[in-house]
């Protein structure tokens, strides 16, 4: 999204730039422009659709999340707009360079940590810091002090002379998190932060994470966790089969199910009559009674409850349990897909030449 011109320089400025340049990015509100972009696997056997032809903006600063089943498309996007992959077409800009001009450029402003670790376990936390500060040119002069902010803020100075191989999941997930960010990149990439951890050093890496955008850092994560992508992301996008199915703040996103939030009430017995007298409350979207429980579908659930509580008191019929839950997004996964969010797939499809791979 470009700012409205503000004076006649600015429109000139923009009227001469060619079509898909990056250069007016750098002002916008966007860090990311992804226009059109589309990343196909060629194989012998199989074209795989990997990323479909997608188009969004992740603006400056925030936290956006990327979030789909397995085989989604998640990494593959990650590593087109990483430049590590070239798109098979369409364009993107990362700040103010073309992913496929400018991918030295992009480097030097980028940090990434990938799906798959790529720390060494057998040098110590400060030598894997090193190596990789001077792989990414951080000055001498001031590596040392950046290894030893970051050792601190991940909470493992005093093992900063450790393999890293005697370290749990959560440390090593933290030190390659802040390892990518040791050149003070504009942008992070994380791909799965917290895959495979146990929830204590999931919300550790949260921590990290929300500590990291503090800095104003824009942070792109992919994840397949629900609540992760709640707790932490300004903007979620819903990726299935390489397409991008929605993208909004969280709110809106719940917005999306026509149902709205779920009460369930427990019961012992229940007079069949209360039934249609529920029904006919127009504010009641759904009544279904299953496993001794009624469950009732309503926007705004927590004020209606009241006159539910009555009808229940009129049948003189006692409540067991009373829960009202507020869609999540798996909900707002499903309602839009028909699936669950841990029901993968992706677009393969037989090629009708024998493809080479790309
Ligand atoms: N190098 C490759 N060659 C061929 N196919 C690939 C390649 N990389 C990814 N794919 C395919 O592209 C599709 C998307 O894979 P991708 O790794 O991007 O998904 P993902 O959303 O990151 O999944 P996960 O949640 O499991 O990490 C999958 O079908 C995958 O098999
Ligand atoms: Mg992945």
């Amino acid at each position: 999204m470009n700012q409205p011109a503000t004076d006649t320089q600015t429109i000139l400025r923009e009227i001469s730039k060619p079509p898909g340049s990056c250069s007016s990015l750098p002002d916008s509100i966007s860090i990311i422009r992804i226009d059109h972009l589309s990343k196909i696997f060629k194989e012998k056997n199989r074209i795989v659709t990997a990323v479909d032809d997608v188009t969004f903006e992740v603006k400056r600063g925030e936290i956006f999340g990327l979030l789909g089943p397995n085989g989604a498309g998640k990494s593959t996007l990650i590593r087109v707009l990483t430049t590590l992959l070239r798109p098979t077409a369409g364009t993107a800009c990362v700040d103010t360079f073309d992913i496929v001009r400018d991918p030295e450029k992009i480097r030097s402003i980028i940090g990434v940590c990938p799906q798959n670790s790529t720390l060494d376990v057998e040098l110590t936390a400060y030598d894997n810091l090193e190596f990789y500060g001077k792989l990414v040119n951080v000055d001498d002069s001031i590596l040392d002090t950046r290894i030893w902010e970051l050792l601190a803020m991940t909470e493992l100075t005093d093992r900063a002379y450790m393999k890293v191989q005697t370290f749990s999941g959560g440390m090593r997930r933290k030190l390659e998190i802040v390892r990518a960010f040791i050149h003070h990149p504009l942008i992070l990439f994380l791909d799965e932060p917290t895959i495979g951890l146990d929830p204590e050093a999931r919300h550790e890496v949260w921590q990290q994470i929300s500590k990291l955008n503090e800095e104003k850092t824009t942070i792109i994560l992919t994840t397949h966790y629900m609540d992760e992508a709640e707790k932490l992301c300004n903007r979620i996008a819903f990726v299935d089969k390489g397409k991008l199915i929605a993208l909004d703040i969280l709110e809106n996103l719940k917005q999306l199910i026509p149902a709205g939030d779920l009460i369930e009430i427990g019961f012992d017995s229940i007079d069949e009559k209360m039934l249609p007298v529920l029904r006919e409350n127009t504010l009641i979207n759904s009544v279904d009674v299953k496993d001794h429980k009624l469950i009732i579908s309503a926007k705004n659930g927590s004020k209606l409850l009241p006159e539910i509580v009555a009808v229940f008191e009129k049948f003189s019929t006692p409540m067991t349990s009373i829960s009202i839950r507020s869609p999540s997004l798996e909900d707002v996964f499903i309602h839009l897909t028909g699936k669950k969010l841990d029901e993968g797939g992706h677009q393969e499809t037989k090629p009708s030449r024998g493809g080479r791979p790309s």
